[in-house]
């Protein structure tokens, strides 16, 4: 069982406040995206939920609190953060960069190694290279092979589009859904391109000013224009 249940969260910056009690569910095995526009707090929610900022309320993964404890901690937990602007070490080649997310484990790292080139076959021939040489969208698929290394049990992913080509985007998306129907790793996943998103996700949660605004199923939210409209601000 790997459902996350974020109650009550609040997490900032020093003294400024950004989330003002942000509570959802993403149910184990699923994907839960979280919409809304620039400056919302999604950034700041995702880096609450792996221990980068400070949260005061509760986070729960299985039923185990994880607010309090290091990154570190967190990763060792199963607690994989693909942050904004991908966080890949461009001098470092894409094996060595896929190694360090293994960090925190000793054993099976070859075989998993193998696996991430089976989501991502375009990684292996360029094993050698350093991550700075790839394109946005192998930069972007290694941040998530990265991530894999950990074996997650929960999936953090800020923006994976951003930069992307639409076409890029949406085989990022695709191997998304693959990883999750595949490893059943619980995914939260931030997007502006709220379409993307909905896409694949089965629960979505709008994030305005650092509350929740709406939550409802995906299908739900995506048929409904008006709260397309007032809510996302744009068709989805
Ligand atoms: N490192 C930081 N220090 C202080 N304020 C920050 C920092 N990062 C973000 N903020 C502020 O927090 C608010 C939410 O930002 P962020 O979580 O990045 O939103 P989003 O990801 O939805 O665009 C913004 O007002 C932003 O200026
Ligand atoms: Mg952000």
């Amino acid at each position: 069982m790997n459902e996350l249940v974020v109650s009550e969260l609040h997490a900032g910056y020093g003294g400024a406040q950004v989330l003002h009690g942000v509570s959802f569910t993403v149910g184990e095995g699923e994907i839960g995206a979280i919409l809304g526009p620039n400056g919302a707090g999604k950034t700041t929610l995702l880096r609450a939920l792996s221990g980068m900022v400070k949260g005061r309320g509760s986070v729960r993964l299985d039923g185990v609190e994880l607010l309090g404890s290091s990154p570190d901690t967190l990763a060792r937990r199963g607690v994989a953060h693909v942050p904004e602007g991908r966080g890949t070490f461009m001098p470092l080649t894409v094996e060595e960069n896929l190694r360090l997310g293994a960090y925190v484990r000793r054993s099976g790292v070859d075989a998993d190694l193998d696996r991430i080139y089976g989501y991502f076959p375009a990684l292996k021939p360029r094993l050698k290279q350093a991550a700075g040489s790839l394109s946005g969208g192998e930069q972007q698929m290694l941040a998530l092979g990265r991530a894999l290394m950990l074996r997650p049990r929960l999936l953090l992913l800020d923006e994976p589009s951003l930069g992307l080509a639409p076409l890029v985007t949406r085989e990022l998306f695709r191997i998304v859904r693959a990883i999750n129907e595949q490893e059943r790793t619980t995914v939260v996943v931030v997007e502006q391109n709220a379409h993307l998103a909905l896409g694949i996700a089965q629960q979505a949660h709008v994030l305005e000013t650092g509350r929740i605004v709406l939550s409802g199923t995906a299908a739900r939210i995506r048929a409904d224009e008006q709260v397309a409209q007032s809510y996302l601000g744009y068709r989805v």
